[in-house]
């Protein structure tokens, strides 16, 4: 019997291009077993009561790839959300996207936007979906916004607390991540959530994305529970 999750769980989902190659494939193809294994554990969490899940599907360095690997997977991401619509409505998961939308297709844009429309009254679990994020430039970009507000004279620099800082992030009002996993072996951030995870328990797991299955959600939450978060104290 699986332990209770915490309320809101990260995931880097890494892996892909090594589970690919292991098995002579190109790329692109394990970005698409990674997309089923996403669409899998995203209802594994909504049935263990999940509240929050935020997963890492493309950051801001991944241009940094050919444009036949990025054209794959934004081709992947438009097919997945089309899919996504029924199922959302059928298991009332609600959608959110952190990162710059602006600089995909219009036509991923304009998906992006109907999905997170659609979904935004279901409240089984919310799927912060996380595309052409970085963590620096969501930080930046509160920076920016709150400097904005200050030279326009409609905020005292004095008034900046960090919960009003929060409130300029994507992540504006859910609570930070308690768990984090970072599947594939490597055990970095990689620009995923440095404001959100201060505090946040670190789970690396040497498996695959594509090879993520229910049970190592459930070994990683066991991982978690036999965690001592201390937040500072004693
Ligand atoms: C994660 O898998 C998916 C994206 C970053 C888009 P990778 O494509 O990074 O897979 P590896 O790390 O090369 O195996
Ligand atoms: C992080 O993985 C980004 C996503 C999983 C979307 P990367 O594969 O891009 O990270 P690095 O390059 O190994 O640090
Ligand atoms: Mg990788």
């Amino acid at each position: 019997m699986p332990e209770t999750p915490p309320r809101h769980i990260a995931i880097i989902m890494d892996g892909n291009g090594r589970w690919a190659k292991l098995r002579g494939l190109p790329r692109t193809a394990g970005h698409a077993a990674g997309a089923e294994t996403f669409r899998t554990i995203a209802n594994y969490c909504r049935t263990l009561g999940v509240e929050y899940l935020t997963v890492y599907a493309f950051s801001t360095e991944n241009w940094k790839r050919s444009t036949e690997e990025i054209g794959g997977i934004m081709k992947l991401l438009a097919k997945y959300l089309r899919e996504a619509m029924a199922d959302m409505e059928k298991n009332h998961v609600r959608f959110r996207f952190w990162g710059d939308l602006s600089r995909l297709s219009p036509e991923l844009q304009k998906l992006c936007m109907d999905a997170q429309n659609r979904s935004a009254s279901f409240d089984d679990v919310q799927v912060n979906f996380c595309l052409n994020y970085g963590g620096r430039d969501e930080i930046v970009r509160a920076a920016r916004d709150l400097a904005t507000r200050a030279k326009a004279g409609t905020l005292d620099p004095d008034e900046i607390t960090e919960d009003l800082f929060a409130q300029s992030l994507y992540s504006a009002g859910v609570p930070d991540p308690e768990l984090v996993i970072r599947p594939s072996g490597e055990k970095r951030l990689s620009n995923f959530l440095p404001w959100q995870t201060v505090y946040s328990e670190f789970v690396y797991m040497n498996v695959l994305w594509p090879d993520f299955t229910p049970t190592d959600l459930d070994k990683a939450i066991a991982e978690y529970h036999r965690r001592s978060r201390r937040f500072g104290g004693v």
